[in-house]
């Protein structure tokens, strides 16, 4: 029989790192390349092993790490903190061995001030770089040239003393724009992504991407009075930012990236996508119609932004879902490293519940790092703030803590002294601990995530939705005959359901507890309890 070809990306799950924090060989208080190795058989390539697919590595590059690395000072090497291209190589080949796929974290839209193109581009106004970011003069009243907005507050612009005129910055002020529209410098872009590729890389996670094209005319943001006054006047909300991310040539950018991956056999690229508009499930669907769809997907947010309430999950992903076409990847996630941990957001109990759901979606799930374990945002005292994004007085640093690998000092994260403090509960709360609990947090994911890789119906089939009420997400999962009903109680009361002529067997609940009973009539769904049913119509 021949053998049918499947994309890496078809149903695999990938497992986001970020490396400060991951696991620290060699004593720094910072997480290296060589901890991500060392940890490489907890993630895959054996039974024991979480079972991840795929890695998604946040940046490595050479930075002087005023965005921990999201501020890129040189594209093609790995920053000294982390280690070297040798140490890269190796934790590509040693993850290939265990079939896990190496994604990295690019970040096309802006550089480091440090960036030597970016020195150049500043040094002055007729420096052959200079083109190569975004420069505009003064209004004639001195003020900025329009009224864009940092994504960490504040304006955009940013006045260069030299040469009178001022630098365009979404993000700090030390992450200079680059210009997109500038050919020389999609070039180079491109010949960065070449250079990992050619080390085998498997794919990238595209920082920032909304923001590859701006509006051509440079106008203003609109201001939205309703808005402004519902949000108490906060201008980041209350500005429609349409003009300064997401212009015309978006989706040529991101199609132009993928030309790259195409020259490379079975490599895929996830955008971050943050649609500025209404309906953002339109937002997200037209990523999937404008950019070619076999080599990327766009990530969406809402499972981390929706209330968690089965009716507001319900109502996005059956809209979602129905907008997918054959071929399109959905890309599910509740966490990551610049939003509050799942486990903080909606509790321990129920994230169990989530990640029921994370893992029996279709498509490509993503795992925050430490979401296995169900770790939580730990409070960071103000001295011990790092991340420069300080919202009043609460940074991301709290979803960046190290990695709770056992019950020894630092969780076993370091022998020196972490970057970030450990979360003090983490005498519980660890690999360690919670391999040797059953039940464990730990052991969910991992049952959960083994028991997606051996199920063709989890990785490819089909979606349909079914109404228990609306405390309960239920959807079946089907290919052919074979089916699965997923039950997910999002409350935290006991609930019956009735399966009418439905029977089956129980695969999973998210207890792990009563495996293999069999399922009919009236059964009864205790607190934030998750069932996975093997199902037949007789
Ligand atoms: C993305 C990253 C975030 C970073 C920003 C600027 O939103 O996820 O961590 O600060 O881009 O690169």
């Amino acid at each position: 029989m021949k053998h049918q070809y499947i994309p890496w990306h078809e149903g695999a799950v990938i497992y986001q790192i970020y490396p400060r924090s991951f696991y620290d060989a060699k004593g720094t208080g910072i997480g290296n390349l060589q901890g991500i190795i060392d940890k490489l058989d907890y993630l895959g390539g054996n039974q024991d092993s979480l079972g991840v697919n795929a890695i998604w590595i946040s940046p490595i590059y050479t930075s002087p790490m005023a965005d921990f690395g999201y501020d890129v000072a040189d594209y093609t090497n790995i920053d000294p903190i982390f280690g070297n291209i040798n140490d890269f190589k190796l934790l590509v080949r040693e993850a290939h061995k265990r079939s896990i796929k190496v994604v990295l974290d690019f970040v096309p839209n802006h550089s480091s001030d440090e960036h030597p193109w970016f020195v150049q581009s500043q040094s002055s106004i007729d420096n052959p770089k200079r083109d190569w970011y975004v420069w505009r003069s003064p209004k004639h009243d001195g003020s900025v040239p329009n009224n864009w907005l940092s994504a960490f507050g504040g304006s955009a612009w940013q006045l260069s003393e030299k040469t009178q005129q001022y630098y365009l910055h979404s993000f700090l002020a030390k992450q200079p724009d680059l210009n997109w529209d500038n050919p020389a410098v999609r070039e180079a872009m491109k010949t960065a992504m070449r250079f990992w590729l050619d080390l085998g890389v498997d794919g990238f996670r595209i920082d920032a991407a909304d923001w590859l094209s701006k509006d051509l005319q440079f106008r203003d943001d609109p201001v939205s009075q309703q808005l402004s006054q519902e949000v108490g006047g906060s201008e980041q909300v209350a500005i429609k930012h349409v003009h300064s991310r997401g212009g015309p040539h978006l989706f040529d950018r991101l199609n132009e990236m993928t030309q790259v991956l195409k020259k490379y056999p079975d490599r895929f690229m996830i955008a971050e996508a943050h649609p500025e508009t209404d309906n953002k499930i339109q937002g997200y669907l037209q990523y999937y119609k404008a950019v070619n769809s076999q080599l990327s997907a766009p990530l969406n947010f809402e499972g981390i932004y929706l209330p968690w309430k089965a009716s507001a999950f319900r109502t996005f992903i059956d809209a979602f879902q129905a907008g997918m076409q054959p071929g399109y990847t959905p890309i599910y996630t509740m966490g990551n490293h610049d939003e509050s941990r799942v486990a903080s957001r909606i509790g321990r109990r129920a994230a169990r519940t989530a990640a029921m759901m994370l893992l029996t979606l279709p498509g490509l799930p993503f795992i925050y790092y430490g979401d296995e374990l169900g770790m939580t945002d730990v409070p960071i005292s103000k001295e011990q703030l790092r991340d420069p994004f300080t919202k009043p007085g609460k940074g991301r640093d709290g979803q960046r803590t190290p990695m709770q690998w056992d019950t020894t000092a630092h969780a076993g994260f370091t022998e020196g002294t972490p970057w970030l403090p450990v979360a003090s509960d983490y005498h519980l709360v660890n690999v360690s601990t919670q391999s040797q609990d059953p039940q464990s947090s730990f052991n969910l994911f991992k049952q959960l995530i083994h028991f997606r890789n051996g199920s063709s119906i989890l990785k490819s089939g089909t979606y349909r939705s079914v109404d228990y009420g609306k405390d309960i997400l239920g959807y079946e999962r089907a290919q052919g005959t074979n089916k699965l009903l997923i039950l997910l109680n999002f409350t935290s009361t006991e609930k019956q359901i009735n399966l009418g002529r439905l029977q089956g067997q129980l695969q999973l609940s998210s207890y792990l507890d009563r495996e293999n009973s069999v399922m009919s009539k009236r059964i009864l769904l205790r607190p934030n309890e998750g069932l996975i049913i093997g199902v037949s119509d007789d």
